[in-house]
């Protein structure tokens, strides 16, 4: 029955591996999440997530009921029952560099392969340096049983925030790097909900067999590509900006054609979150290892565009105060409302978020800041506990001298600006993420400045 419908273990109950382990429970495999994370485990278990994605909550209710899915902290338990194990640890930005710290793979791996009493594969899904597969390996062979035949695949996933579930269900290909014909044929059948859920429904998923090397690059190069078009259209804001023109209707304009695309073309704040800053920044260490540095030297550009995007906010806001001196901005006595402290819309998620380091900046620069997320204020207040948290928009906008959406909540696209300009001591917006629509906002009496629009 192994090789038909393989039981299937996910190692890491994080945002990757709980949403894989309940998107394959509900394609009817059976299925064990684990962590080292006794806490986590007990609300998985009892049917509640950890964090916030669309959709996802249902299906860990219906498949817990169902009995497909369970949640364990027991290695010798799930190393019996698993004949594929998926690695989904996190793989943080090393303290002391930009390299990837690989401490949780190998923990994951070496107490995992210390508890097999079977054959089984193990496949990477955790994003890490190209070469990590054979180094996993290694691991395999010093801490498994030699006579189990133990196998080892990578198998990146390209999963948005947000859209968790779709894309885990309905991904747009499928990429497994593999050695041997057994681990190609354990992974097809891993796979077959996927591909049967697409015939069922009149689509095809590519499904490519590349070698390791190959598989663990397509994971870093579509993160280091989107990044590269978010901080493209950035640096187009910023020559707009001196120059005159409309970052929004050049995007729209450069989109229309189909090599270049519409999507990812949205300038403003810049990107942030636990995959994209941390991905370009890791795979640089890792070509400067291989000798190749040069070859993805633009990746610092693409950092710095982006982190450049920061401060520029900081200068329209001031600017619109009337408080740029030449001395850098002062702002202090004024009032600013931040809406917005997630990394983007639709999640709870504030690692890296550009919204929160923007408001640490104006809070700096001697404003009184409040901020309002709808998702996100409980993560905020961990990462940034000096900043001022307001419980509704309404709040959070009472008496601003200045208005700065920083996050395209729909809450805050579709708030309206009349009744927000009653609220406030002065109408000044800064929409950071051009989300806003400016000619009604303008309408209402509000001063407007968006990213990249003169
Ligand atoms: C990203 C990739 O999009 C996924 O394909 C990948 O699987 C994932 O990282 C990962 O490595 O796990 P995610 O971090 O969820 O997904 O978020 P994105 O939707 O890619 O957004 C990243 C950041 O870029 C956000 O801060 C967003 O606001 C910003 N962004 C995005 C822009 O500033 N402009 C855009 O046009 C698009």
């Amino acid at each position: 029955s192994g090789a038909k419908r393989p039981r299937l273990t996910f190692l890491g109950t994080g945002y990757l591996g709980a949403t894989y382990a309940i998107c394959f429970a509900e394609m009817g495999y059976r299925v064990i999440g684990f962590d080292v994370d006794v806490d986590k485990i007990a609300r998985l278990a009892n049917g509640t997530l950890p964090f916030h994605e669309p959709g996802l909550e249902n299906l860990l209710r219906r498949n817990l009921a169902a009995g497909r899915l369970q949640f364990s902290t027991n290695l010798a338990q799930i190393a019996e029952f698993g004949d594929v194990h998926f690695i989904c640890v996190g793989t943080p930005q090393r303290a002391d560099g930009m390299g990837a710290d690989l401490s949780y793979v190998e923990a994951a791996v070496t107490g995992l392969s210390q508890n097999l009493t079977r054959k089984a594969l193990i496949v990477g899904k955790s994003t890490v340096p190209v070469g990590t597969v054979e180094w996993v390996e290694q691991l395999v062979s010093k801490n498994a049983p030699a006579d189990l035949g133990i196998e080892v695949a990578w198998s990146p996933e390209f999963l948005q925030e947000g859209f968790a579930v779709d894309d885990v269900l309905r991904p747009n290909r499928i990429v497994i790097g593999v050695k041997t014909e057994w681990a190609k044929d354990m992974l097809h059948a891993t796979h077959k909900g996927v591909l049967d859920l697409a015939a069922a429904e009149g689509r095809t998923v590519p499904l490519m067999v590349t070698d390791f090397a190959t598989a663990e690059l397509v994971k870093v190069a579509a993160n280091a590509f989107l990044a590269t078009k978010i901080s493209f259209i950035n640096a187009m804001a910023e020559v707009c900006e001196v120059a005159g023109g409309d970052v929004v209707q050049l995007a729209q304009a450069i989109g229309y054609d189909p090599r270049i695309g519409n999507r990812f073309l949205q300038a403003g704040v810049g990107f942030g979150g636990g995959c994209l800053p941390k991905d370009i920044r890791a795979f640089q260490a890792r070509a400067q290892e291989l000798g190749v540095g040069d070859a993805l030297r633009f990746l610092h550009e693409v950092d710095l565009i982006n982190l450049r995007c920061r401060p520029r906010v900081m200068r329209l806001a001031a600017e619109l105060l009337g408080r740029s001196g030449p001395a850098g901005p002062d702002l202090s006595g004024t009032r600013i409302a931040v809406l917005g402290a997630t990394f983007k819309p639709n999640s709870d998620d504030v690692r890296d978020a550009p919204a929160l380091a923007v408001a640490a900046l104006l809070a700096k620069s001697g404003s009184d800041v409040r901020v309002y997320d709808p998702q996100g204020m409980e993560n905020a207040r961990v990462v940034q506990p000096k900043l001022t948290y307001a419980p509704t928009l309404n709040d959070a906008v009472r008496s601003a001298d200045l208005v700065c959406v920083l996050t395209e909540w729909a809450e805050f696209r579709e708030s309206d600006p009349y009744v927000l300009g009653t609220l406030v001591a002065s109408r000044r917006v800064v929409d950071g993420r051009n989300c806003l629509d400016s000619a009604r906002w303008m309408k209402a009496g509000w001063q407007y400045r968006g990213m990249g629009r003169s």
